[in-house]
């Protein structure tokens, strides 16, 4: 298997999300009917073509590695090849290695090979379309698992050759449980407010959850809440909420002061806070009219930061904005 990065010098130091990569299908959390049916199309020997799609940290990979380790066990070195579709050698280099790989013999001439092909969707169309063709002249001998994130960019003559399984985010609670376990094992100090916050910023996506996790673990002794969003640089939700109360209630200068402050005290970059503001745009009460236009006044701030425009410019135009904003929901209620 081609394996991506160094490997760790000892498994201490390993980047969680591999040491706690799942091992077997067993192992793969949520899923429960996908996983119910590929254990059983590899129990009565149909695995077919599979087309793996979804968001990011999900349990795609994992699950093809734990398929094939279960159907190969030892032999899996020279029974799978991984590659990925993106390789920046181009995507005839991609092909080579899958024909060169499908047309070799193997000593099990019983078993199929297995080709796990990554990020697909990056493939253009022609390309697609001449990986059709390589895996119809070696159907008879070899599997392929072809991995996305949008099934919609993969070609129909192609989704058509497999059987399509959709990977969605994971639930809370399955990201909780799974927490739990790396917590305990890795003996992780928790504190008030941290496990909720890891899953939170991890938002369904199990790689970015263990990632946050240990890192904010190496960098404190305690993962609570403060110390899981300032590790991050994400703005904590109280930060925000302050924000948006100053900007709602106090005059210029005031709130472009405090803002500038905190975003020097805590690093946080005027984007993370823009984002954040949308949501209360909705939940704060004002006029429909009023609520568009400030919109609109985000949405333009976070592009034109997006851009590089100085943060100090953009902060004034932000804060300008809802004062507009305040004017028109004062005048609404007289
Ligand atoms: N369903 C899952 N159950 C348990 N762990 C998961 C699951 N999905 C992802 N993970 C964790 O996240 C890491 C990345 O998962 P991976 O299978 O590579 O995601 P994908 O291929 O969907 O991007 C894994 O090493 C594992 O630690
Ligand atoms: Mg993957």
């Amino acid at each position: 298997m081609g394996s991506k990065g160094k490997a760790p010098s000892s498994i201490d130091d390993a980047p969680w999300v591999e040491k706690y990569r799942p091992k077997t299908l067993d192992d793969v959390a949520a899923h429960k009917e996908i996983i119910d049916t590929i254990k059983r199309l590899v129990k009565e020997d149909r695995f077919p073509h599979v087309l793996f799609y979804g968001p990011p940290g999900t349990g795609k990979t994992s699950t093809i590695l734990a398929v094939a380790r279960q159907m190969y066990g030892s032999s899996l070195r020279s029974m799978v090849l991984e590659l990925n579709a993106s390789d920046d050698r181009g995507i005839g280099i991609v092909r080579e290695q899958i024909v060169d790989f499908a047309s070799t013999k193997t000593m099990f001439s019983n078993k199929f090979k297995l080709v796990i092909l990554d990020e697909c969707d990056a493939m253009t169309k022609d390309a697609q379309a001449a990986l059709r063709r390589v895996i119809e002249k070696y159907t008879r001998n070899t599997r392929f698992c072809l991995i996305c994130n949008y099934v919609n960019k993969i070609i129909p003559a192609l989704q058509s050759r497999c059987t399509r399984f959709r990977f969605p985010p994971l639930a809370d609670s399955y990201v909780r449980s799974r927490l739990q376990f790396v917590i305990d094992s890795e003996r992780v100090n928790m504190a008030e407010g941290g496990l909720d916050a890891v899953v939170t910023l991890g938002a369904g996506d199990m790689r970015r959850t263990l990632n946050i996790l240990q890192a904010t673990h190496m960098s404190t002794d305690v993962v609570g809440e403060e110390a899981v969003y300032q590790c991050t640089g994400n703005p904590l939700p109280k930060d925000i909420e302050a924000i948006v109360q100053a900007l709602f209630n106090e005059d210029f200068v005031d709130v472009f002061d405090r803002v500038q402050d905190m975003q020097l005290n805590k690093g946080l970059a005027l984007t993370d806070i823009v984002q954040q503001l949308h949501p209360w745009v909705f939940r704060v009460n004002m006029p429909a009219a009023v609520r568009i236009k400030l919109v609109d006044a985000l949405a333009d701030t976070e592009h034109r930061l997006a851009f590089g425009t100085s943060e100090r410019l953009q902060l004034g135009a932000l804060v300008g904005a809802f004062s507009v904003a305040r004017e028109g929901i004062v005048a609404a209620a007289k």
